[in-house]
C-alpha cells in the first residue's frame, strides 16, 4: 500500500517509522509544513514533503495525524485533488460522521487511535468504521496489525480508547519513573534502576499478552505467603494505588468529553 501521512509530528513520525520498519512492503510519505526536523526519515526510504498533495493521488490510505483545529485547512488543500480514498483519522474527538460530512461523503472515513509505540511495532491501536466502509476499514486494521495490536471497537468507545491506549503510555511511564525513584532509594544508580524497572514492566506485559491470563493469576505466581511482594503490594493498595489509577483514568475521560 501507499500510505500518505499528513502531520509529521509525534504520532505521524511514529507511524511512518513503524511502517518503514515493520511493514516495509508499504511505501510511506509524510508531510508537515516545516520539514527540517524530519528530513532524516528520507534515509529510511520515507518520502518527506511540505506539500500535502505531493503524489497524494497515488495513495491508498491517507492518515491524518494533525491537531483538530488543523483539519479544515488540510482538507481544503487535499479534497480538490483526491477521489475515493481511505481517510484514516487519528485526530482526537473527530467523529466518523463529521469527517464524512467534511469530506462530502466522497471517501471512506476510518477513525484510528494509535499510540507512539507504533514506532517500535508496539502500538495498541483502536479502530472504528461504518459498515459501508468495512473493506477499507479492514485494510487499515491489517496495516496497524503490523505496528502492534489493532482492535476494532465501537466508535462510542473512542474517547475511552484515547485515554486507555494513548494517554495510557504516559501513565505507564509514570509508573516506571516511580519505580526508578524507589530503585535509587534502595541502592541502584538511576540508569540501572531504569533498566530494571522498564524491562520488568515489558516482561510483565509480555506474559499477559502471550499467556492471555488475568493479571492476578500472574501475581499469584510471584507472591509467596507472608513474603516481601504481597506486603509491598498491599501497602501500595492501602495507599490507594489501584484507586488512584482508576480515578486518574476517569478524570482524563471526563476532560476529553468536556
Ligand atoms: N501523540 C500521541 O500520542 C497521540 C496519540 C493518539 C492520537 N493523537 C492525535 O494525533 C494528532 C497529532 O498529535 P501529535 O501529538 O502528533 O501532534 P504534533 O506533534 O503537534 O503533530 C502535528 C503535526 O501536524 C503538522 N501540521 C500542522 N498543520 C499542518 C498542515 N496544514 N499540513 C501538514 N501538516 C501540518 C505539524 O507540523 P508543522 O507545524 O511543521 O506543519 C505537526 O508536526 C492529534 O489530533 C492528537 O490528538 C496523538
Amino acid at each position: 500500500m501507499k500510505v500518505h501521512i499528513i502531520g509529521g509530528g509525534n504520532l505521524g513520525v511514529s507511524i511512518a517509522l513503524g511502517i518503514a520498519k515493520f511493514s516495509p512492503n508499504n511505501q510511506v510519505t509524510v508531510t508537515r509544513r516545516n520539514t527540517a526536523s524530519i528530513l532524516h526519515l528520507e534515509k529510511l526510504g520515507i518520502t518527506v514533503s511540505s506539500d500535502n498533495t505531493h503524489n497524494i493521488q497515488e495513495a491508498d490510505v491517507i492518515i491524518l495525524t494533525i491537531k483538530p483545529y488543523q483539519v479544515d485547512t488540510v482538507l481544503a488543500e487535499i479534497l480538490p485533488v483526491i477521489t475515493n480514498k481511505i481517510i484514516a483519522s487519528a485526530v482526537s474527538g473527530l467523529a466518523i460522521d463529521v469527517l464524512q460530512e467534511k469530506t462530502k461523503f466522497a471517501h471512506h472515513a476510518v477513525r484510528i487511535m494509535p499510540n507512539i509505540a507504533a514506532q517500535f511495532g508496539e502500538s495498541a491501536t483502536c479502530i472504528s468504521f461504518n459498515e459501508k466502509d468495512k473493506t477499507e476499514g479492514e485494510s487499515v486494521v491489517t496495516l496497524f496489525h503490523d505496528l502492534g495490536t489493532a482492535l476494532v471497537i465501537d466508535e462510542k468507545l473512542m474517547d475511552a480508547a484515547t485515554v486507555l491506549g494513548a494517554c495510557g503510555t504516559a501513565y505507564a511511564l509514570r509508573y516506571i519513573r516511580a519505580s526508578m525513584q524507589a530503585g535509587i532509594e534502595i541502592g541502584f544508580d538511576s540508569q540501572t534502576a531504569l533498566a530494571i524497572a522498564a524491562q520488568t514492566v515489558k516482561g510483565a506485559a509480555q506474559m499477559l499478552v502471550e499467556e492471555k491470563v488475568h493479571p492476578e493469576q500472574l501475581i499469584d505466581r510471584v507472591t509467596t505467603p507472608q513474603g516481601c511482594t504481597i506486603v509491598g503490594l498491599n501497602e501500595m493498595e492501602h495507599n490507594g494505588f489501584s484507586s488512584s489509577l482508576i480515578k486518574g483514568i476517569k478524570t482524563s475521560l471526563k476532560q476529553i468529553k468536556g
